[in-house]
């Protein structure tokens, strides 16, 4: 089939690369000539694993434009994957969504198209898309004749495993209400849905292999479960964190109350690690932006607003412990171990790290920090905080009076402690992602406490 994705970002570029892997001939257009630029010329503007091998492999399949001249006419799918950040108020900004919107209807060819809403919207979007493409449409000759329908097809992929998210995704959720476009998409999904593309050597199939569920629902709905989902997820973690915190109180190890209640098939073990809590780019503000559209009905969502707040009294807790540890924040050197929101990416949005950096600073603490991917990055969109950016664990540690492991790299779990241990003039170390071998550490020198 010829898809169109409009949006390069995480989602867009992610589902045009396994689209076009799977055999469909894909144009994927951004707005933003530079990013074109560079992935005409095989780069790849986000840090994601595979995703350059995958792209390389799926080439022929493949076109790059910021042309909507080009890319919408020719399609038989449109996907909407551009960016919905979060404004003061917590609702997304909509407005990158309605500029797709109208130029889908100034470019959308007569014969029926799907448009389908890949970005996190908020709930009665598709319509408001639907009507927009509708209205670009009736300003050109004879466009009142164009038939299209939208369409809800939320994406669940977390960053830095994005291709194993799309290629083996747990479901496939299509929201629509014409059966035509859920026909549609039911063939563009058909070889990911019964997994009879064959595996890329560095994606290995999971075993044991499943056909993929599908599950086709009204608009509203879809975009529901969106929502739906990465709260509880979001509320998963907040959980748990709720529990480390009393569990620090009567004595209890909050890693084997995850393991005990993570046993029990209706809880699951996943989304149980306490620690820092959540960050990127979904959780906090898919969270605010559902508590948001249930304000609009007159709504409060106790859960998911008690969920948010947990989240945020975890940061609050590093800075408690260290200045229980160290009794005076002022002038001290406090190394940060991790400065992206997850291992696995270089995405910083509204990444621990940075919260808790702030705060120290705000402290009179004099902050270095380290990370095996992100440091780049940071420098580019937060050199005016002032921390002091180490390129090795060991040279960030000299001097240091505390470290705080902020984000669970593997690296970091086979430092040399030892060398770590004897550069830091205090040498004591928080592990916010409960990641780190407290006997390893102690045998090295360090002191360890953990963050519940
Ligand atoms: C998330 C959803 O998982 C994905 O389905 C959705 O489409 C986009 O949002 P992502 O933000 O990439 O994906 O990361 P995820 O792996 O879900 O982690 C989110 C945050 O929760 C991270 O900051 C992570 O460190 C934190 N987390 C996760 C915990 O603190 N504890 C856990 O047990 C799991």
């Amino acid at each position: 089939m010829r898809v169109a994705i409009i949006g390069t970002g995480y989602v867009g570029l992610t589902t045009g690369v396994c689209l076009a892997f799977t055999g469909h001939s894909v144009c994927c257009l951004d707005t933003n000539s530079s990013k074109i630029c560079a992935l005409k010329a095989g780069q790849i503007p986000i840090y994601e694993p595979n995703l350059s091998d995958l792209l390389e492999e799926s080439r022929r399949n493949l076109e790059f434009t910021t042309d909507y001249a080009e890319a919408i006419p020719g399609a038989e799918v449109i996907f909407i994957a551009v960016g919905t950040p979060p404004t003061p108020s917590g609702a997304p900004n909509l407005e990158f969504l309605s500029q797709a919107a109208r130029s889908i209807g100034q470019h959308i060819k007569s014969d029926f198209t799907v448009v389908v809403n890949k970005s996190t919207v908020p709930i009665g979007s598709g319509n408001w898309v639907g009507s927009l493409v509708r209205e670009a449409c009736e300003l050109r000759p004879n466009g009142r004749h164009t038939q299209f329908a939208v369409a809800s097809n939320p994406e669940f992929l977390r960053e830095g495993s994005a291709l194993h998210d799309s290629l083996y995704p747990d479901r496939i959720v299509i929201g629509a209400d014409e059966t035509r476009a859920l026909e549609v998409l039911y063939s563009l999904y058909r070889p990911i849905l019964d997994q009879t593309f064959s595996a890329p050597t560095y994606l290995p199939r999971p075993e044991p292999v499943v056909a993929v569920p599908l599950l086709s629902t009204d608009l509203a709905s879809a975009e529901l479960i969106k929502y739906a989902a990465n709260a509880f997820l979001a509320l998963k973690v907040s959980f748990i964190n709720e529990m480390g915190l009393l569990a620090e109180r009567v004595g209890a190890d909050v890693t084997e109350v995850a393991r005990g209640i993570g046993l029990d098939s209706r809880i699951g073990p996943r989304f149980l690690n306490a620690g820092l809590g959540w960050g990127g780019s979904c959780f906090g503000k898919d969270t605010s932006a559902l508590v948001a559209t249930a304000g609009e009905y007159g709504l409060h969502l106790p859960i998911v607003e008690a969920a948010r707040k947990i989240n945020g009294w975890q940061r609050d807790r590093v800075v408690e412990k260290l200045l229980h540890e160290l009794k005076i924040l002022k002038g001290r050197t406090i190394g940060l171990l991790g400065l992206a929101f997850k291992p696995n990416t270089d995405d910083l949005r509204e990444a621990p790290a940075i919260e808790i950096a702030q705060k120290l600073i705000d402290r009179g603490v004099r902050v270095k920090a380290h990370d095996p991917i992100a440091l780049e990055r940071f420098q580019r969109e937060h050199s005016r905080m002032g921390v002091n950016l180490c390129s090795s664990p060991c040279e960030m540690a000299d001097g240091c009076d505390a470290l705080v492991l902020v984000t669970e790299w593997s690296d970091y779990r086979e430092l040399d402690w030892e060398c770590v241990a004897r550069k830091m003039r205090n040498p004591f170390i928080l592990d916010g992602r409960h990641a780190l071998d407290r006997e390893k550490l102690t045998r090295a020198g360090m002191r360890y406490m953990s963050i519940s």
